[in-house]
Order: structure tokens, then C-alpha cells, then sequence
């Protein structure tokens, strides 16, 4: 008797193997092994199979080849625009990632209204919600357009015949999670469905030269759920941050095949929905309302500058000090405050530490080093900070304090927001009203404290 084909894959990764593991060897999920079918393995096989027939087409030298024109369209939103890299393009894939609630749906649902309204057919696919709930949230973001068309489905076969019928100028598919195909035998939101799925959606869009958003769930650690290899197929991964509480949505740039992956968007939600943000000033921070453990610093956000406000909170410890942070990373405090520690000789070996960015913005900026800095002592010795202050530098582990990128833009950010003084590592090139002290080391800037 013929001996039974074993086939494990895991749900996080799309890893196969024989055996089955506690912990993937590939992506080093726990408990994310399933074992496959028969059929499963058996369309397996018939796929790759497929894939490796004879080879039809011919490589050309590349001076033969022309480029393809790309010509972007707006999609009603400047912020979006400004993410895609100047509009969207024509037989992209776009992949919006974000935690539930967080507004993706409401985006979406926005730019095909948009989109409807100046004449262009768009086709909205949900999986998650009926067709009467989606009405509801288009009357509220006034998306209702004879251009919108809604298709509550969930299987590829039915969209993708609704597709082929019309000629649908954009698509969103509310979510990849959703969705399944019936050549493929396993559940929904499965690794094996959403590669298949992604995949000929991508197929629709380069053949068709449909742009095609796709929603897609995140997992606790904050990837798409589901194989990495999606983010590999697509051709622009986007992802929502913000805090629930506070109405601000950032939407960051991950990857991008038609344009770079530096900015960033910023939409302010309200009842009428998710809406380009209209100033950025004084969304982060409370300059009446600055306590101790307080400290403001510019950061660049893409091309923009943004004052925000680090939080910090240091309190004697009873047993092991915790250090946590929030919006900041968490290696790289410990890392100021060993070197505080070693510096400025402070004790905080039996403090507890807590970091906080205001506005559940994730700094990714090093030039915010100096404002954590200014943050922990200013909560330590229980003093406040002046409020006309700003505090840039990116600080080395000697202790010295770096130069920061696009000085004199952010110069100007603290000048139009009224701010009179700024620690900074470098003097300024260009002339300004901001009142600079330089510090290019951390006990200087102790000193001035
Ligand atoms: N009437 C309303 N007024 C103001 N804000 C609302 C209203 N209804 C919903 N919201 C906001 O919209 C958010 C839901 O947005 P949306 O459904 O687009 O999120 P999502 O990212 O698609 O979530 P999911 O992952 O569950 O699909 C809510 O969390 C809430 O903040
Ligand atoms: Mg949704």
C-alpha cells in the first residue's frame, strides 16, 4: 500500500514541510503549522506542475524595450495622493493594512466616492459587511454616487465575472481575508487562499490596467495577516498607525513600486469620515499643558516637519525596573538611558521608566533622542521644561550629539508655531528668529537645563 503524503504549512509564513513543528523554522511563529489535505497537496502539486512548462517567451535586449507610461490620477484625497507618490496608477496593486476600526474600510469607501463623482466607474467588493451597512457609512462620508457600485461576495469566481462584465475603472476589496476561491481547497484567509487570491487579482489589474485596493487584517505584531509573500506581490503596502482614541490616522508608506516610501499621510477622523488633515499645528502637543516629564521636538514625517511631545515618566522601583515605551523604540532607551547613566552618573538603575509620543505617532526619527533625554530628567529631578523650548539632536553612544537632516525646515516648523528657543547640535546655516543653543554633547545640554 502506497504510504500517506504528509504536508504541513504554516499559517503565518506559507513555510511548508513534511513534519509537523511547534515553531516555524522560517518565520519562528509558535503553533502556526496545519497539515494540508489530500486535495490541498494535490492542487500543490498541480500548480507547480503547471508553472513549470515550456517556457514561451523570449528575453529582449533592454535598449529594444519601451517604457511603460505611467500616468497617475488623483484620488480626491491630497494626503493619499502624497503616499502613492503623486496619484494612483493604472494596474497597480495596493494594499492597505491596519487594526480593526482604525478606518480603512471609511478610506476606501471615501475614494470611490470621490472617484464615482468625477466620473469614474468604481467597483467596492465586501466580504465583511452587507451591502445595507455599507450604504449607511456612504451616507455619512456622502460617497452615494450612481458611479459606486457595492458587491457583497465573497468568492473570487463571482467578482471576477462581475469584473470582466463592466468596465470598472477602480476596484476595492474590503478584505483579502475575506475572500476565497474555489480552486483552492482550504478555508478562507487561509495562507494557500490569500496567495492564490492576491495573485490573480494582481493578474486583473496589470491585464485589465484596473488600479485594485485590497484591505488586508494585521496580526498582534502589526504585519498583514496572512504570508509575507503578499507584501512581495503587491506593488505598494500601506499602513494605518494611530491611536483609536485620538482622531488622527497616519498612513505610511512600507513599499512602493511607483515612488519612494518617505511620506507619510495624515487624515483626521470625524463623523463625515476620514479627511486629509487639514494643519498638523498643535495636533501633537499642548504647549499651555506642559508638566514635568514633558519635552517637545520637531521630527520630519517625509517632507514634513511635526512638533510633537515625548512623555516620560521615571518613578522609584519596588524590585526589577521596568522600562516600556510607546511610540518610541524600546532598544533604543534602553540604550539613553544606559548612557545617562554613565554620563550623568543618574541612578536609574532603580527607576522605573515609561516613555510616551503623544498622538500614537511611532517616532522613526532619530533626531527625537534628545527630547526623550530632556523628557526622563525633566520627570527625574520633577521640573518642568520651558515651553518655548524644542530639543533635536540624535545622540551617539559616546554621547555625543549628531547633526539632524533638514535643520533649517525645522527651524522654520518652530517659528511658524510660535516657539522662541531650540536645542540644537549644530549651528544653523541659515539665519533665524528661533533663539539656538547648541549642544553637542548630553551634559551640555544638562548644563543649559
Ligand atoms: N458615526 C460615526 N461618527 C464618527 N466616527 C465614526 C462613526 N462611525 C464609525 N466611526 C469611526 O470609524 C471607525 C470604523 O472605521 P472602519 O469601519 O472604516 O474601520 P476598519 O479599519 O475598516 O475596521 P475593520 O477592520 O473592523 O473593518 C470607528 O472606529 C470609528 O472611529
Ligand atoms: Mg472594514
Amino acid at each position: 500500500m502506497a504510504k500517506k503524503r504528509t504536508l504541513f504549512e504554516c499559517q503565518s509564513c506559507g513555510f511548508q514541510s513534511p513534519r509537523w513543528m511547534g515553531k516555524c523554522t522560517s518565520c519562528n511563529e509558535w503553533e502556526s503549522m496545519i497539515e494540508l489535505s489530500s486535495e490541498q497537496i494535490k492542487f500543490l502539486k498541480e500548480t507547480s506542475s503547471n508553472s513549470s512548462t515550456t517556457v514561451l517567451s523570449k528575453a529582449k535586449p533592454i535598449t529594444q524595450i519601451e517604457e511603460d507610461n505611467i500616468t497617475r490620477f488623483s484620488s480626491g484625497s491630497r494626503e493619499l495622493d502624497l503616499v502613492l507618490g503623486g496619484g494612483i496608477v493604472p494596474g497597480s496593486l495596493t494594499l492597505i493594512g491596519g487594526s480593526p476600526g482604525v478606518g480603512k474600510s471609511t478610506l476606501l469607501l471615501k475614494i470611490a466616492g470621490n472617484l464615482a463623482r468625477v466620473s469614474q466607474k468604481v467597483l467596492y467588493v465586501s466580504g465583511e459587511e452587507s451591502a445595507g451597512q455599507i450604504k449607511l457609512r456612504a451616507n455619512r462620508l456622502e460617497a452615494n454616487h450612481d458611479n459606486l457600485f457595492l458587491l457583497p461576495e465573497i468568492n473570487l469566481s463571482s467578482v471576477i465575472a462581475e469584473i470582466n462584465n463592466q468596465n470598472y475603472e477602480l476596484i476595492v476589496i474590503d478584505s483579502i481575508q475575506t475572500l476565497y476561491s474555489d480552486e483552492t481547497p482550504s478555508a478562507p484567509g487561509s495562507v494557500t487562499q490569500v496567495r492564490t487570491i492576491t495573485f490573480d487579482l494582481m493578474r486583473i489589474a496589470k491585464s485589465l490596467h484596473i488600479p485594485i485596493f485590497i484591505i488586508g487584517h494585521i496580526t498582534k505584531d502589526g504585519s498583514i495577516a496572512g504570508p509575507r509573500v503578499l507584501e512581495h506581490m503587491v506593488d505598494t503596502v500601506l499602513y494605518f498607525e494611530g491611536d483609536t482614541n485620538s482622531d488622527l490616522r497616519l498612513l505610511r508608506g512600507f513599499k512602493n513600486r511607483f515612488g519612494a516610501t518617505n511620506e507619510v499621510g495624515i487624515f483626521e477622523m470625524n463623523k463625515e469620515g476620514l479627511n486629509d488633515a487639514k494643519s498638523m499645528a498643535g495636533k501633537f502637543f499642548n504647549k499651555e499643558k506642559l508638566q514635568s516629564g514633558s519635552a517637545l521636538t520637531v521630527i520630519m514625517e517625509g517632507s514634513r516637519p511635526i512638533i510633537i511631545e515625548v512623555q516620560a515618566l521615571v518613578s522609584e522601583s519596588y524590585g526589577h525596573a521596568k522600562r516600556s515605551s510607546t511610540g518610541f523604540d524600546n532598544n533604543r532607551l534602553g540604550m539613553l538611558l544606559a548612557l545617562l547613566e554613565k554620563k550623568l552618573d543618574l541612578p536609574l538603575g532603580t527607576y522605573d521608566v515609561f516613555i510616551n509620543v503623544s498622538g500614537g505617532i511611532k517616532i522613526n526619527d532619530p533626531s527625537a533622542d534628545l527630547a526623550v533625554i530632556a523628557a526622563i530628567l525633566s520627570s527625574y529631578r520633577n521640573r518642568e521644561l520651558s515651553s518655548e523650548t524644542l530639543f533635536l539632536g540624535e545622540v551617539s553612544l559616546t554621547g555625543e550629539i549628531r547633526e539632524v537632516l533638514g535643520l533649517s525646515q525645522r527651524l522654520k516648523e518652530i517659528e511658524t508655531q510660535g516657539f522662541t528657543k531650540a536645542v540644537i547640535p549644530n549651528k544653523p546655516m541659515e539665519k533665524t528668529k528661533i533663539k539656538c543653543f547648541v549642544a553637542d554633547e548630553v551634559s551640555k545640554v544638562v548644563e543649559w537645563m
